[in-house]
């Protein structure tokens, strides 16, 4: 498939491996996610194989692929590896990936990409000031923009939050590991969260990841002087995100100038 606006673009977290075909036009996947469990353990060669296997699936022919990687990368070097092998760390994920699979790569952090999605389409749209998103799931991932232009590679599920890294405490894989319902989990998340206020007093806190589906039943746990919502993308930003990275000249003239000055020297 090689249609003008579309992106094969990927997702790749601790638990699952997942793809989907972005419209860069409308913002939204036009397919539906296919997903594999992540392998174990998660190196380039497990993770690059089971992305070929996916590629075929959606016979893409036209440029680059986008993927979302749970790591810090930075000119697709990959700088850390919190949720998948160690074997990432100093890593070009985006030569790696084109080597196994003969595709070419843009890698980029999940949480970013996720980010970049809610800026240009979702809660995020338009918003100045300090903006922060958070993807809670097996790790916690953090996106911070300033007037809309990103500061990549920020790492505030890795701040310490009573005695550990915060996402070993208030991420959703904590929360299923602590066997807290979604009420107490929230409880010590809203800690973080005004924690987290004090260091960056951020106009807009979004929250997404795979809980953001569940928002109904825990929002009401959060302090008032909050400024915090739901991503509006749910789970799907970060797919969307990496496409939106990728290839920033397939949106839109309105969005396309907005996000490419978003994103210089990130
Ligand atoms: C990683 C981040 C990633 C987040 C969400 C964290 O453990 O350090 O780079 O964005 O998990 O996957």
């Amino acid at each position: 498939m090689g249609r003008k606006n579309l992106v094969l673009s990927f997702d790749v977290g601790a638990t699952g491996i997942k793809a989907g075909m972005v419209d860069l036009v409308k913002g939204e996947l036009i397919t539906d996610k296919y997903k594999l469990a992540t392998p174990h353990p998660a190196t380039p060669k497990a993770i690059g194989n089971k992305i070929r296997e996916i590629i075929k699936v959606f016979k893409w022919d036209s440029g680059k692929v986008a993927c979302g990687f749970p790591s810090v990368v930075r000119d697709g070097v990959c700088y850390s590896a919190a949720n998948i092998d160690s074997s990432w760390v100093h890593i070009n994920a985006e030569e790696v990936l084109e080597e196994i699979t003969g595709y070419p790569f843009s890698v980029i952090n999940d949480a970013d990409a996720a980010g970049i999605a809610e800026m240009t389409y979702g809660n995020g749209l338009d918003e100045t000031g300090t903006v922060l998103l958070l993807t809670l799931g097996t790790g916690i991932g953090s996106a911070l923009f300033i007037d809309g232009k990103l500061v990549p590679n920020t790492e505030l599920g890795h701040i310490e939050f009573r005695g550990d890294i915060a996402e070993n405490s208030v991420s959703n894989r904590a929360r299923k590991d602590r066997m807290l319902d979604y009420a107490e989990w929230a409880e010590e998340l809203n800690e973080y969260l005004l924690y987290v206020k004090k260091i960056l007093s951020p106009k807009l806190i979004i929250l997404g990841g795979g809980v953001s589906k569940r928002w109904n039943l825990y929002s009401h746990m959060f302090s008032p002087d909050l400024p915090v919502i739901n991503a509006k993308l749910y789970n799907d930003a970060g797919i969307i995100g990496a496409a939106v990275y990728a290839h920033p000249e397939l949106l839109p003239d309105d969005l396309k100038i907005k996000v490419i000055s978003a994103l210089t020297d990130s």
